[in-house]
């Protein structure tokens, strides 16, 4: 099959590579379409993920399934069925910028016939590092069990812009919740539209001060989808009197004093970790944090997996835009370097791997 490679010296390319071997818990599918993730290049050229030989890039995936493992439960899966979800890409050689993958059986999410693949290869990360923030870290509510529209609990989504942020927005309004969100001033109406209540352009440094305002100095739960250090500490300081919980998506520590705010850090690899010592057990996850194995972590993804599934089938998700780039797996490197100079706002860069030079034809329903 046609992958991207690392090369081991912090390079990659294009090249044949074998079809991975599924281990009985897995299903083997058939990739139509790949999206990127911040995470598939923010590492390049450095020593801690491409300079091993062999591995192949890309987490997020949509695509067919072609076999099935041994242990996957009798029905869950069936030969053809289309699913989505995310793989650790980039650390064996198993990734979803690929022909194929392996993927754990339960760790999918089913498509129904009415959404493309292009809006399915959106959700793995996004969807699962959302649902890991809000429900695994903040306890809040879930789409299947919302709270009265009017009951006023409310959540922050810092940068309902970011991928993970628009599809926060989506599941906590789906919940019921109130969603206080920010956007630069050109995409507050975007993220209006996915169904924040309230969003507030980031780049005013009055943001966290306005947040405050707007929630009565209340607000208790927030997820801050940017974590670049500065969007965590003005998270911080958005919150209420009490106090609360900041989810993040990168390590920080809340240095305020006057309120207590506990931060936690999500990592939605921390799903592909089990127990060590459990029969084939997968380490502890080192990249690109050393984060001990949490079986429970894998559990709950698969909850959230059964959940996106069902609110897929409602069509209650809306994709994000999308930017396709032409040549499939052969135009990654452009995809990169655009992602890596800020060029992406509000959409998601896509690759249809057969649109991949030497990859067979493109389906007719993508
Ligand atoms: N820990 C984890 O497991 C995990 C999982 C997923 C992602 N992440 C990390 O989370 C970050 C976001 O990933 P993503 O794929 O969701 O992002 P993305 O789609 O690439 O994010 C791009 C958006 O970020 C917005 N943005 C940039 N700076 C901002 C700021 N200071 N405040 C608010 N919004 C800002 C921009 O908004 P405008 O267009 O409005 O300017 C832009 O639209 C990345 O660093 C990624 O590595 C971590």
């Amino acid at each position: 099959m046609k992958a991207l490679v690392t090369l081991g010296d912090g390079d990659i390319a294009l090249q044949d590579a074998a079809v991975p071997v599924i281990s009985p818990d897995e299903i083997l599918v058939n990739v139509v379409v790949a999206t990127q993730n911040p995470t598939d290049c923010t590492y390049r050229k450095t020593a801690l993920l491409h300079n091993k030989p062999g591995n192949i890039l890309g987490c997020d995936f949509a695509g067919t399934v072609v076999e099935i493992g041994l242990r996957v439960p009798a029905g869950l899966r069936t030969v053809g069925e289309r699913v989505a979800g995310m793989i650790h890409g980039g650390v064996t050689p198993n990734g979803s910028f690929a022909e194929y993958l392996a993927v754990h059986g339960a760790l999918v999410i089913s498509i129904p016939d009415d959404v493309s693949f292009v809006h399915a290869a959106q959700l793995g990360a996004a969807c699962l590092t959302s649902c890991q923030a809000l429900y695994q870290s903040l306890h809040l509510p879930t789409p299947l069990h919302p709270v009265p529209a009017d009951s006023g609990e409310t959540v922050l989504i810092w940068s309902g812009t970011s991928a993970t942020g628009a599809y926060a927005v989506q599941l906590a309004k789906l919940a019921g919740l109130r969603v206080i969100s920010t956007a630069s001033e050109g995409n507050i109406e975007f993220v209006k539209a996915l169904g924040a209540d309230a969003v507030f352009d980031y780049t005013d440094s009055r943001a966290p001060k306005l947040i405050v305002e707007a929630t009565g100095n209340q607000l208790r739960a927030a997820m801050d989808c940017i974590s670049d250090g500065m969007t965590t500490v003005q998270t911080v300081m958005s919150m209420g009197a009490e106090g609360g919980t900041v989810a993040t998506l990168l390590p920080y520590t809340s240095r305020r004093r006057d309120v207590p705010v506990e931060t936690v850090f999500v990592l939605a690899y921390s799903i592909f970790g089990k127990a060590s010592g459990a029969p084939d057990s997968i380490i502890d996850i080192e990249f690109p944090f050393k984060f001990p194995a949490n079986s429970g972590h894998l559990e709950n993804a698969i909850t959230y997996c059964e959940m996106l599934s069902t609110i897929l089938a409602r069509k209650a998700l809306r994709p994000i835009p999308v930017r396709m780039y032409p040549h499939g797996l052969a135009s990654v490197r452009v995809g990169f370097e655009d992602m890596k100079a800020g060029k992406v706002h509000a959409e998601k860069i896509t690759y249809v791997i057969a649109d991949t030079p030497g990859v067979g034809d493109r389906p007719a329903d993508i």
